[in-house]
């Protein structure tokens, strides 16, 4: 397998995750229950992680959604939402979206949209390990952040290109060239 550079090592990410867990649990300390919806493929070894941390700090009932969408074609994002699996029983609930990254918002802008208006969740936050601000081309408001990247594409930790490199423990930059 090709050597992929180090961008983000493991000890930085579990700080970052430390983190949101923190965050999370202080808006929600008088809650029992959290209502997560985690976005596949990518997101699902973050949201494993974050929910650990949440419960090492205080006990939930943790309801974990997944739903998968699609947008990725190779490294560019094509801009048209597919949801593959969709999220069900989510009506009336207050929902916290889990997400890798967010790129240009299309993705999370079009499903944040779908859930309050067809899905009549109650309310919609969003938690983003990590962000590429100067790629952004729809407004978004990311509740929970953990750090913002430059824009290069990045894989491991979850975060694949063409399904490959998921399963690095750390997150490197890919060299496109
Ligand atoms: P957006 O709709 O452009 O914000 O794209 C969001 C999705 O694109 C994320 O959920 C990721 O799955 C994927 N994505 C964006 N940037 C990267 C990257 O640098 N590496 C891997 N996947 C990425
Ligand atoms: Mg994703």
């Amino acid at each position: 397998m090709q050597n992929i550079p180090v961008f983000i090592k493991k000890e930085k990410i579990n700080k970052l995750v430390k983190k949101l867990a923190e965050e999370i649990v202080k808006n929600n300390k008088d809650k029992q229950e959290l209502n997560l919806i985690t976005v596949l493929i990518g997101a699902k070894t973050f949201a494993q992680d974050l929910i650990k941390e949440i419960l090492s700090i205080k006990e939930f009932r943790i309801n974990n959604y997944e739903v998968r969408l699609s947008s990725y074609k190779d490294s560019k994002s094509t801009g048209k939402i597919n949801i593959v699996k969709d999220v069900e029983y989510v009506e009336n609930k207050e929902l916290i979206i889990i997400e890798d990254i967010v790129d240009t918002g299309l993705t999370l802008s079009f499903f944040k949209k779908y859930l309050l208006e067809e899905k009549k969740a109650d309310s919609v936050k969003i938690c983003s390990l990590l962000s590429k601000p100067s790629r952004r081309k729809a407004d978004i408001d990311i509740d929970y952040l953990g750090a913002e990247v430059p824009d290069k594409f990045i894989v491991g930790y979850g975060l694949d290109y063409n399904q490959k490199y998921r399963e690095l423990p750390y997150i490197g930059v890919l060299n496109e060239s």
